[in-house]
């Protein structure tokens, strides 16, 4: 059942090739133009016209949501705002029946964003959910919604999910700026053809999982790491905090890169293994000082980097390259090392990966 894989995770990590492409199926065909969604076509003019935009999610699809953020505000120029579904539920958010509301949830089965999705629906929201098991609570709950297609995802620490999530928002992106006229074709074209070699792409970072497993040899045992990315790469950098945090119980802390120097700077010495996701996109300098600020203070750097790249690999203790890419769809392939990264570290560790303590894979209590 594990195809061969020593844990859930691993085999799901792989996977993510197979289930992007899935995702896409029958949704995008680039030498075409075909460019649709089932479950979006009939709300299509619905989010052309929305004022904004409302994400409610927790955990990695919390994550999802804020690479979604970036852009549907880019493509669509519509705004967006993100929150966790635990606290929109309980304070008296102001939402009303032009707004609609996106839920993302894997499992479908999450109490707080089924909650948010009521609270929501109560006052007129339309509201669309992205979920991966089919026929679940909050698949049922919503007005309209698109699958993700990822197949059933066992470990508690969600890979898959993730990448196809964002996949999906990447596709309702690229509608709706078509719709608005927010996207040129010839970008549009683009990014699909690019959306389109992603899965193949995912399959060239996924061969660098010999070269991660070595580096986290070398960092199993800090007590601490710190994640930085800036724009598209910033939800990357809490996610992958995300996933050390939930298989190896090492604390660790995503921030955007240009945040450190209000406050976690103060962290970094020799002893602080620090995460820079610095592929090449339109903050790249800006992070490339970030680099040297850590190392100003003796961090050890591992940087996630784009093929070729020559300037931060004389920087940086790590280097792991991913293919080169659109920003936009970054994320899809820059998460991968750091999904690897978790996994290794926690078996060194000795951890339950698939299963680790204090965590259920549904989350249906408050
Ligand atoms: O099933 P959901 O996507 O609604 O779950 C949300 C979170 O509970 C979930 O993403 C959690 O954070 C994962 N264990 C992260 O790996």
């Amino acid at each position: 059942e594990k195809g061969g894989y020593e844990h859930f995770m691993l085999k799901e990590i792989f996977e993510q090739p197979r289930s992007i492409l899935d995702c896409l199926r029958g949704r995008m065909i680039p030498e075409k133009g075909h460019l649709m969604m089932s479950g979006f076509f009939e709300y299509e003019n619905k989010f052309a016209k929305a004022n904004r935009i409302l994400i409610v999610a927790c955990g990695t699809s919390y994550h999802a949501g804020l690479v979604a953020e970036y852009l549907i505000e880019d493509l669509a120029r519509v705004p967006v705002e993100v929150e966790y579904a635990s606290e929109f539920r309980y304070r008296n958010p102001i939402i009303n029946e032009n707004d609609i509301v996106i839920a993302i949830s894997q499992s479908g089965e999450t109490a707080d964003t089924l909650a948010a999705i009521e609270l929501a629906k109560s006052k007129g929201a339309t509201i669309f959910g992205i979920c991966n098991v089919v026929g679940s609570s909050i698949a049922r709950a919503t007005d309209a919604g698109a699958y993700t297609h990822a197949g059933p995802e066992i470990g508690v620490a969600s890979t898959k999910a993730f990448t196809a999530q964002v996949t999906v928002l990447t596709l309702i992106a690229m509608i709706m700026g078509r719709r608005r006229g927010t996207i040129e074709t010839t970008k549009l074209n683009q990014l699909m053809v690019e959306l389109e070699s992603i899965p193949g792409k995912v399959e060239q970072a996924l061969q660098l999982d010999e070269q991660i497993q070595k580096i986290s040899a070398v960092f199993k045992d800090a007590s601490s790491f710190l994640y930085l990315g800036r724009g598209y790469n910033f939800p990357v950098a809490l996610e992958g905090a995300l996933k050390l945090k939930e298989i190896s119980y090492i604390h660790a802390e995503g921030y955007p890169a240009a945040e450190m120097k209000h406050g976690p700077i103060a962290l970094i010495d020799e002893h602080m293994p620090v995460v820079v996701i610095a592929t090449k996109d339109s903050s790249y300098e800006k992070i490339v000082s970030n680099v040297q600020e850590v190392r100003a203070r003796k961090g050890k750097v591992i940087a996630v980097v784009t093929e070729g790249d020559n300037v931060i690999p004389s920087m940086a203790d790590y280097v792991v390259e991913v293919p080169e890419t659109n920003e936009h769809l970054m994320p899809l392939l820059s998460v991968i090392p750091l999904q690897l990264l978790s996994y290794h570290i926690a078996v060194m560790r000795g951890c339950n990966v698939d299963q680790p303590r204090n965590l259920a894979k549904s989350v249906t209590v408050e």
